[in-house]
């Protein structure tokens, strides 16, 4: 059986559910009545979480790792490892690897791509360690690999794209600026976007979630497609990387070739009230404190949904400078 976006509509329900009994999307205050919380667990100290973020690739990844370890604190019971993989998915099967031979409570992990997970996913359900993803999927043969994963739907971050510039720009000349090739959030958001989107996409090419990668993928599409008129960029900061190849090329981005990205960090907002983008989808890294409640429910043995997903906003440039400085991420 494979794992990737696995009946995501299916459970939204159950998510949904799970969400009503969770804090408020979007902020980042731990829930009511767990501040302080101690394990409950069998070993009677705080719950101890290995988790694997997989780089600090951008705005958002910096958003969400602040998130996370604001969230699982001592004082909120938990006793944290943290490692950074860099982009690496080999320093993730490393530290995955590490976190069986510390005998964690939990691993957490937010994996780099979706494939390539199968031995060790396997060796963490040998150890009888409980796996929560976070973020990102996973694609494996690895029956029931997983308690339970949190994240964005990102079929439906391309979908809503999609749908703006279809309603705004139905004739434009696409270039879409891919994430890091693989990953559940390249592959989903690209699917959501050319099931609405059809066939208008003229030319594609990675910048790997980053912002220097995507100027250079932007001055290479420049010279590729000339008439090129608007960009999807999978993320803010490669849309950022869009505007700096744009503008050295003398274009202006937001008028002579728009800008639509994902995630909604203050910086991509600010782009948006500048006029550089021209519309932003949200992906909200800011959920520490819905994983700090799953972990405990997980580390109590309680049922938990299979899925959780976290709640997305879209922006156009009607947004105030007011909400973009109030924005914690
Ligand atoms: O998986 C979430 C994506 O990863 C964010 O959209 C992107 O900014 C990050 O690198």
């Amino acid at each position: 059986m494979r794992h990737s976006k696995l009946g995501r509509i299916a459970v939204a329900a159950i998510a949904t559910l799970s969400l009503a009994t969770l804090t408020a999307c979007g902020s980042d205050d731990p829930a009511p009545g767990s501040t302080g919380a101690t394990s409950g667990g069998d070993k009677g100290g705080n719950i101890k979480v290995g988790f694997s973020q997989l780089g600090a690739e951008s705005g958002w990844r910096t958003a969400n790792t602040e998130s996370i370890k604001a969230n699982l604190t001592a004082e909120n019971g938990f006793d944290l490892t943290f490692v950074d993989a860099q982009q690496k998915q080999e320093n993730q099967i490393k530290a995955l690897r590490d976190f069986i031979d510390q005998d964690v409570d939990i691993i957490a992990f937010s994996p780099v791509i979706e494939t390539g997970w199968d031995e060790v996913l396997q060796d963490i359900k040998d150890a009888e360690i409980p796996l929560v993803l976070v973020d990102r999927t996973v694609d494996t043969t690895v029956e029931d690999p997983y308690v339970t994963w949190i994240g964005a739907d990102f079929t439906q971050e391309g979908r809503t794209a999609g749908e703006w510039v279809k309603k705004n720009h139905p004739d434009a000349k696409i270039f879409e600026l891919q994430g890091t090739m693989g990953s559940g959030a390249q592959t989903n958001r690209q699917e959501g976007f050319r099931e609405v989107i059809g066939d208008n996409v003229i030319g594609e090419a990675s910048g790997n979630f980053t912002r220097a990668e995507g100027k250079a993928a932007v001055e290479g599409a420049l010279a590729a497609y000339p008439d090129m008129d608007l960009i999807f960029a999978h993320n803010d900061d490669m849309g950022l990387g869009a505007v700096e190849a744009l503008e050295a090329a003398g274009k202006k981005p937001g008028v002579d070739v728009k800008i639509v990205t994902v995630d909604g960090v203050r910086d991509g907002l600010q782009a948006l009230h500048d006029g550089k983008f021209n519309y932003v989808v949200e992906c909200n890294p800011a959920f520490g404190n819905q994983l700090a409640d799953l972990l405990r429910s997980v580390k109590a043995g309680e049922t938990v949904p299979k899925e959780t997903i976290v709640i997305d906003e879209a922006f156009d440039q009607t947004i105030t400078q007011e909400f973009i400085d109030a924005r914690t991420f």
